[in-house]
């Protein structure tokens, strides 16, 4: 099969999940999203992809399956530590000075991102004044984001990276460890809210202090890209904070992106200054 009729057909599938279910991956940074789906017809077992296409029209529970090889949910808590040992840092204690917080853990995956949010606040004593609200895509990974149950075998990373980030505390003080997985505190859940949202067709809410949206803008492409951040602009008080992943830097290159000047650069926290 020539490029040019697998690319054909990438698009085709694109555009009838989104005729079919209204999620619209079709602006999504295309190579990464042709490897993904070139993997997902891997593992379908299906010869074409036009027998995946029509699979995916017919079967919701394919479908589900499709969108979880497309969408990548990798993710550990504290991940990248030294962010969230400058947010410790720089960004607390401004937040101390607000008697109450609204943070947004966008595409929050299954949920590590914002129990570390909760762990660090809890640390630093802002727990109790913070509303969390964690979002994702995936409606498998906010099933597993509110169960807060991860395999045992990632505690000595876990542990590690939260020591990294300069805790305060031990991390057994805020899991229950059985012998093949480990557990979230209950008192960590109680102020997040989980729910599905989607970044490319939903509205936003604002008013937030910080929107973290790690390792996510990575997958869109160009276009995507500025017009969720747009987004994530709207959603932010002014001098509120912007959250990105290692991989993803504002450099003031487009109009959006003029609205955000680096805070800690090296740690991708930017402040929106409109
Ligand atoms: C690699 S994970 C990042 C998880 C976490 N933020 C971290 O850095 O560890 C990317 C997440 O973005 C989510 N995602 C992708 N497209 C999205 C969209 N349009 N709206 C909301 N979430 C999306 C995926 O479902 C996935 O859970």
């Amino acid at each position: 099969m020539s490029d040019d009729v697998e690319s054909i057909e990438i698009r085709l599938l694109l555009e009838a999940v989104h005729a079919r279910y209204g999620y619209d991956l079709r602006d999504y940074a295309a190579a990464s999203m042709r490897r993904r789906v070139l993997a997902a017809l891997a593992s379908s077992g299906l010869p074409h992809l036009a027998e995946l296409q029509h699979r995916v029209l017919h079967d919701r529970e394919c479908f589900s399956d499709l969108l979880e090889r497309l969408t990548v949910r990798v993710s550990e808590l504290f991940r990248d530590p030294a962010s969230f040992h400058a947010f410790r840092a720089r960004v607390v204690p401004l937040l101390r000075t607000y008697p109450f917080l609204k943070i947004w853990h966008a595409g929050c995956a299954t949920g590590q991102e914002a129990y570390t949010s909760a762990i660090l606040l809890t640390e630093e004593g802002l727990y109790e004044r913070a509303q969390l609200y964690a979002t994702d895509l995936s409606q498998r990974a906010l099933r597993d984001a509110k169960e807060a149950v991860y395999p045992a075998t990632a505690l000595p990373v876990f542990e590690q990276n939260h020591r990294a980030s300069g805790a305060t505390t031990d991390l057994a003080d805020h899991i229950t460890a059985a012998y093949d997985h480990i557990s979230i505190r209950e008192s960590l859940r109680k102020n997040i809210l989980f729910f599905h949202h989607d970044l490319v067709s939903d509205h936003v809410f604002g008013e937030m202090h910080v929107v973290f949206c790690k390792n996510v803008l990575i997958y869109f492409g160009r276009e995507l890209r500025e017009r969720v951040l747009q987004k994530l602009a709207q959603s932010l008080r002014p001098g509120g904070f912007l959250c990105l992943g290692t991989a993803e830097r504002l450099t003031g290159a487009t109009a959006t992106e003029k609205t955000f000047t680096p805070f800690s650069a090296e740690a991708r926290i930017y402040r929106y200054e409109p």
